[in-house]
């Protein structure tokens, strides 16, 4: 290996501090719990000096030059789709590597049915769902696991619906850390709760929901000598930024007009809010795009707080199938309000036969997602229904997590089990269409050629 690729003529890894959103209370430290501790609110990264740091300065075409020129090294911080941008994220003390599965650098898809489905001229989507683990988690993950590793923690921990205890459990191994996992019992994919044994984390079952699991954790924490890694962690939002200033630069910095994006806990949608107005700040970005969030209709908290006009968001029960985003009290809410207001974005909600149906459609662009994604294709065509999004515009979906996630809601629907029972069987009726059921046959070509020639007879998409 060569040396990392830096440069000394553009912006330096800047000096970060941890400041309150509701407050302004500054620090250099944080609490167990990353809150507050004159308010309780939640804790985010701000860059003292960045202040002032004007365009020529920054030599913005040198920057991007660098950040590009990074993909061609083999240096693994640099090979990180995450930490090749390390000039706009928090730095590690010297001596202190990062923890690294090369995350990031995920591609940007055109769906061309999809826009169809959408009613726009062009549909993009950024498939984080490629990350090592399977998920955007990992992109979070590198930054907040290595700064565990710098503070010395043996343990980390979170409460996860499965994705970050995915992504959690394989970055603490490859740091040389245990990990701690709290899921909510029996509504987690086998996928993602086969991932976080197999690297090697606690695994506890609890007999509650992801809401009920956070709230055992703080617990936890206060009392044993664990570093949280959900997403209150302001490390982790720091590393998710990221995907948005890779967006960019795959859009040749070209500003789209909407990024659409699911919401659970709502970290990541204001990781990459966060992102969009630092950009903007820094000159990177001459304008914002509009930043909407799509939540579960199960599991819609910020939707009814926007729809209802209250300033303070009301926990309620959350059930969906999409289980990545069955969250009922989401802990970023001020943070996610905060960027739906700078950027003029909005919030939607798509119901469950909505869900099923939008996954397959983006499955049949060829991509695939695991349900929560496929809120983001659901969202974007009822914006379009509303005028919110105009047929021309630029709109890019975040999808984040793979088809491979949770194999068990894809073969019941296309096998048409997955309402069976259920309140949503009846709407369900209209999917027959989507459903692509295996055939058992008898081992012989003529069987087999039936087959064809009946397909062959049906529209594709
Ligand atoms: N999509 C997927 C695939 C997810 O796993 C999650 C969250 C989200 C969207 C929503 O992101 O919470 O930042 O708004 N999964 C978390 C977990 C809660 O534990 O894996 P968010």
């Amino acid at each position: 290996m060569t040396e990392p690729i830096t440069s000394s003529a553009t912006l330096q890894q800047k000096t970060s501090r941890l400041r309150c959103i509701g407050c302004g209370v500054v620090s250099h430290t944080a609490s167990q719990n990353f809150r507050c501790e004159e308010c309780g609110d939640l804790l985010e990264i701000y860059y003292p000096g960045w202040s002032g740091v004007g365009a020529a300065e920054l030599s913005l075409h040198e920057l991007r030059k660098l950040w590009l020129s990074r993909r061609m090294s083999s240096w693994p911080e640099d090979q990180s789709g995450v930490w090749r941008f390390r000039e706009l994220l928090p730095s590690l003390k010297g001596g202190f590597s990062c923890i690294t599965l090369r995350e990031g650098n995920t591609p940007l898809y055109e769906l061309p049915g999809c826009a169809r489905i959408a009613g726009v001229n062009q549909l993009f989507a950024k498939h984080q769902g490629l990350n090592p683990t399977g998920s955007f988690k990992d992109t979070g993950m590198t930054t907040a696991a290595s700064f565990a590793r710098q503070e010395g923690f043996r343990w980390v921990a979170c409460a996860s619906t499965g994705n970050t205890s995915a992504s959690m459990a394989a970055y603490a191994s490859r740091g040389g850390m245990r990990s701690l996992v709290l899921i909510p019992e029996g509504k987690i994919s086998w996928g993602k709760l086969s991932q976080a044994l197999d690297y090697g984390a606690v695994t506890c079952q609890l007999q509650t929901d992801f809401d009920g699991c956070m709230r055992v954790l703080n617990e936890v924490v206060q009392r044993m000598p664990v570093y949280l890694l959900n997403s209150v962690n302001p490390y982790r939002l720091e590393g998710q930024k990221t995907a948005a200033i890779e967006l960019l630069e795959q859009l040749h910095w070209t500003v789209p007009d909407h990024i659409i994006v699911p919401g659970g806990n709502l970290g990541n949608s204001s990781a990459i809010g966060k992102a969009l107005l630092e950009l903007c700040d820094l000159g990177l970005i001459s304008r914002l795009p509009k930043l909407s969030i799509i939540q579960a209709a199960g599991a819609n908290p910020l939707v009814r707080m926007i729809r209802s006009g209250a300033t303070q968001l009301e926990a309620m029960r959350a059930e969906t199938f999409a289980t990545a985003i069955r969250i009922g009290n989401p802990a970023s809410w001020k943070k996610a309000m905060r960027v739906l207001q700078e950027t003029g974005g909005t919030a939607e909600e798509a119901t469950e036969v909505e869900i099923a149906e939008a996954k397959a459609q983006i499955g049949a662009d060829g991509i695939g997602c695991e349900p929560a994604s496929a809120v983001t294709l659901v969202g974007a065509r009822k914006l379009v229904r509303q005028g919110f999004i105009k047929r021309g515009e630029h709109v890019v979906l975040i999808l984040t997590g793979h088809l491979l996630k949770d194999p068990e809601f894809t073969l019941k629907f296309h096998r048409g089990e997955l309402f069976s029972g259920s309140p949503h069987e009846l709407p369900a009726g209209s999917l027959a269409a989507q459903q692509r059921a295996p055939v058992v046959l008898e081992a012989n070509a003529d069987a087999v050629i039936k087959i064809l020639e009946a397909a062959e007879r049906q529209p594709t998409n």
